[in-house]
């Protein structure tokens, strides 16, 4: 694999790793980025394809059907959903073969289907996961894994079970980008790591969950009863249906939806396995809907040092009503410079110390008399050299991922790989798991108030 050569190329480079050195080698890295991915597709003979049914086919079920398709060797067979509406579009999208149920126990009977794709509300999502390994399918299922911290372990423990693959969709996990930058952030490229702050603000009606309702939503349309199955009877609600993230009966909270895609990347990055203490605060500021969750959170987590990592606090917001606008900050800031993620790419920049502490300037140095001045002046500049007063200069980096590259389709060939060659696969329920998890806790925090200590090694609430 090209990245894995660039990782070496690049590690042989920092050697010891002096920030300084390290800058040089982050300009050579930089050169050689447009050579560093490729899809090294193979070609897939005919009765070799992988038969994959989507199970909820709304907005993330369409942008996952479409890219697993473009996989060579990857066939739609099928797709589950419970509004009529959205059958019917896989039909005029996919053609009239595609075999299409409300029902996706009949998705799992069926033997010529290899894979599932699961991207229902999320609390569905260790349902059907379970249901869909039983049966024998390999699965990717769309972030978060679960939507009840008491549903992780035993959906880990059923694709132990069964040992069919299982990919979760955080495709952050497969990005380049971070792995880029994972390369250089374990040289040293910042220092030691103390601090991940990152926030998601929004700014209108889409970007708060009020997607655009069809005109013939109701319960002949959608398979109520079957949506709500195993909780207490509800009338039919088309918000707690169309706009079910609003809810936590059906959904995970802004920090379950979007905080999970933040902690898939730190803990990529880091190698981390999850933070020892989760604390959220929240409250619903605009978006007065009839939703039962907040519109502006911030959770914090605290990092336990680990041999993989040193200590570090992370801060997440999201903000659905911001006038900055729509914008996504990511930093991870160290002793001496900072990682910010961008859209496509990152930047590293710096900031590091001088050697001598500083005199002068806002100091207590002007308070005493001009002779002590002068005094403390000269023992200064005996102690400290004029290097060691500067604060050394490294310069800034930037990457950018190659042209019309993908991560979710990358995500989707690992997982393929998975299927056919049983190749590892990057985002099991585990790792899946462990990001989730904090994420649902920093709900519990806020709706119960209190901190939550979390054991991340046994994945449970301690
Ligand atoms: N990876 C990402 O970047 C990303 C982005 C957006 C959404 N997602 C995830 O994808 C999932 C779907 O989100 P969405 O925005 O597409 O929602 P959506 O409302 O557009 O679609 C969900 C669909 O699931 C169907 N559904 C619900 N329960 C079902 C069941 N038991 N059987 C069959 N179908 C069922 C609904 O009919 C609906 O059409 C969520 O878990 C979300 O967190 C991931």
């Amino acid at each position: 694999m090209k990245g894995s050569t660039s990782r070496r190329k690049f590690l042989g480079q920092v050697g010891g790793a002096s920030l300084l050195l390290a800058a040089g080698s982050l300009k050579s890295l930089a050169s050689e980025k447009s050579a560093s991915h490729s899809f090294p597709f193979k070609s897939i003979s005919p009765n070799n394809k992988i038969r994959v049914a989507t199970i909820g086919m709304g907005i993330m079920g369409n942008s996952d059907t479409d890219t697993a398709i473009k996989v060579p060797g990857v066939e739609l067979a099928a797709v589950c959903d419970l509004y009529t509406g959205r059958l019917a579009r896989a039909k005029e999208k996919y053609g009239n073969q595609i075999y299409t149920t409300r029902d996706y126990r009949e998705i799992l009977n069926r033997k010529d289907i290899d894979a599932v794709i699961i991207a229902t509300s999320d609390h569905w999502h260790a349902r059907i996961a379970i249901d869909a390994l039983n049966s024998g399918k390999a699965v990717y299922c769309e972030k978060p894994v679960v939507q009840k911290i008491s549903d992780g372990l035993p959906v880990i423990a059923a694709q132990k079970k069964t040992g069919k693959p299982m990919q979760v969709g955080s495709q952050r996990v497969s990005s380049i980008v971070y792995r880029k930058a994972k390369e250089l952030y374990k040289t040293g490229a910042i220092g030691q790591l103390n601090c991940v702050e990152a926030s998601f603000d929004r700014q209108d009606a889409l970007g708060a969950w009020e997607y655009t309702m069809p005109t013939d939503g109701s319960s002949t349309t959608v398979d109520w009863d079957r949506y709500i199955e195993g909780m207490p009877k509800m009338p039919w609600d088309p918000k707690k249906f169309f706009w079910w993230r609003n809810y936590r009966d059906f959904g995970t909270g802004v920090a379950g939806d979007l905080f999970v895609h933040l902690l898939s990347g730190v803990h990529l990055l880091t190698d981390s396995i999850g933070p020892k203490t989760i604390f959220a605060s929240g409250q619903l500021c605009y978006w007065k809907d009839g939703r039962d969750v907040p519109d502006i959170m911030t959770g914090i987590m605290q990092y336990p040092e680990t041999k993989e990592h040193p200590a570090f606090q992370l801060m997440l917001r999201v903000n659905f009503v911001s006038g900055q606008g729509d914008k996504g900050i990511t930093r991870f800031v160290g002793s001496e410079g900072v990682i910010e993620m961008l859209d496509n790419g990152f930047k590293i920049s710096h900031s590091i110390m001088s050697k001598a502490p500083g005199i002068g300037g806002w100091d207590s140095f002007d308070t005493y008399p001009k002779a002590m001045q002068a005094e403390l002046m000269k023992q200064y500049n005996q102690k400290y050299t004029a290097d060691q007063q500067k604060r050394p200069q490294v310069a800034d980096f930037n990457y950018t991922a190659p042209e019309g590259y993908d991560e979710h389709l990358e995500h989707f060939k690992n997982f393929f790989d998975g299927v056919r060659d049983n190749k590892p696969l990057v985002e099991g329920p585990e790792f899946a798991f462990r990001a989730a998890a904090p994420t649902l806790a920093c709900n519990d925090s806020y709706f119960q108030k209190k901190i939550i200590n979390w054991d991340p090694v046994n994945m449970k609430v301690v």
